[in-house]
């Protein structure tokens, strides 16, 4: 078995905590001001990215910086532009057509707070915004072809073969059996290709990385990213509304289905534990400059919301 720091270790909740302030001005910052024409669009866009979330793609930017000894400002754009896209995947979620849901990060929906249209809109204005992060902002290496790296990075991740194509699947999955493979399949699509793009686009910024080295980080972010979708759908059933500042129970009535009505509970949660040694082991090529990522890692092993 993988080594195992101890888990909830209280100063990486205050890293968490400084990377989520960090993020929530560097998002406010590259956001269009909420009375920029057409001003409805712009406030449910700052709405919708603002105020809320864990920031845990940001935080896997940020914590494989570190990891390969890389200044954290060097991938902060680059942690905005995978947010804006995952907070685009979560409003376009939370529509009727989709999952239907009212309260997201403890919050109406936006499509509650405004209107369906405008919950498309803002969507579909987040995802050239963030391309145009890695297009223009200074704040990322100056390299042309670093950048295109990173466009095509976050473009494979988020399209039909990456998250838009997991949604597609998880909609047409409702109501139906599955096995934990075609499960796991999905989850790789709907949430990992998010999450390994985060680390890959971090490393991307990197220059010289060894081949094997991002191997490594890839294989790090393929277990992460599974066990994050796993625990979703555990908190689903295990969580509560209020903590989660989400619907608990909304799986269950969309028939998905997910490890914990397939495999059960304490199975789907020794799968999660089997992921994580599983993430700590690929991190053993880095020794102790991976202590950022190990830390993220334990402290999603025991998150509650
Ligand atoms: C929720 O993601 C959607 C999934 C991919 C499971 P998060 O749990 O990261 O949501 P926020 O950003 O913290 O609200
Ligand atoms: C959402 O998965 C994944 C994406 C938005 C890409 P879920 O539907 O399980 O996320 P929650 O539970 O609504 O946050
Ligand atoms: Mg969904
Ligand atoms: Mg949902
Ligand atoms: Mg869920």
């Amino acid at each position: 078995m993988a080594d195992t720091n101890p888990v909830n270790e209280p100063d990486f909740a205050g890293q968490l905590e400084a990377w989520r302030v960090r993020m929530e001005a560097a998002l406010a910052a590259r956001l269009p001001a909420a009375d920029a024409v057409p001003a409805r669009l712009h406030e449910a866009m700052r709405y919708s990215v603002l105020g809320g979330g864990k920031r845990i793609r940001p935080a896997l930017l940020f914590a494989t910086a570190r990891t390969l000894g890389l200044p954290e400002d060097r991938v902060e754009a680059a942690a905005c532009a995978i947010e804006l896209i995952h907070v685009y995947s979560l409003v376009h979620d939370d529509l009727p057509a989709m999952d239907d849901d009212d309260l997201r990060r403890g919050r109406p929906t936006c499509h509650k707070a405004y209107d369906e249209a405008t919950a498309i809109l803002v969507g579909d204005a987040l995802q050239p915004l963030a391309i145009d992060l890695l297009v223009r902002d200074p704040a990322l290496p100056d390299a042309a072809a670093v950048r295109l790296r990173l466009i095509g990075l976050l473009c494979e991740a988020s399209g039909s073969l990456g998250m838009v194509g997991g949604q597609a699947i998880d909609l047409a999955v409702e109501g139906t059996r599955l096995d934990i493979a075609q499960v796991e399949d999905l989850h790789a699509r709907k949430t990992g290709a998010l999450i390994r793009a985060s680390v890959l686009m971090a490393a991307e910024c990197a220059p010289g990385l060894e081949p094997a080295h991002r191997e490594a980080l890839a294989r790090f972010a393929a277990a992460i990213g599974l066990a994050f979708q796993i625990q979703d759908d555990l908190l689903d059933v295990l969580g509560d509304t209020a903590t989660l500042g989400k619907a608990a129970g909304a799986d269950r009535e969309h028939a998905k289905p997910t490890h914990p009505a397939i495999i059960g509970i304490e199975e789907s949660q020794r799968r999660v534990r089997l992921l994580h040694d599983e993430a700590l082991e690929s991190l053993r090529p880095f020794g102790d400059h991976a202590a950022p990522l190990r830390s993220l890692a334990n402290w999603l092993l025991s998150r509650r919301y």
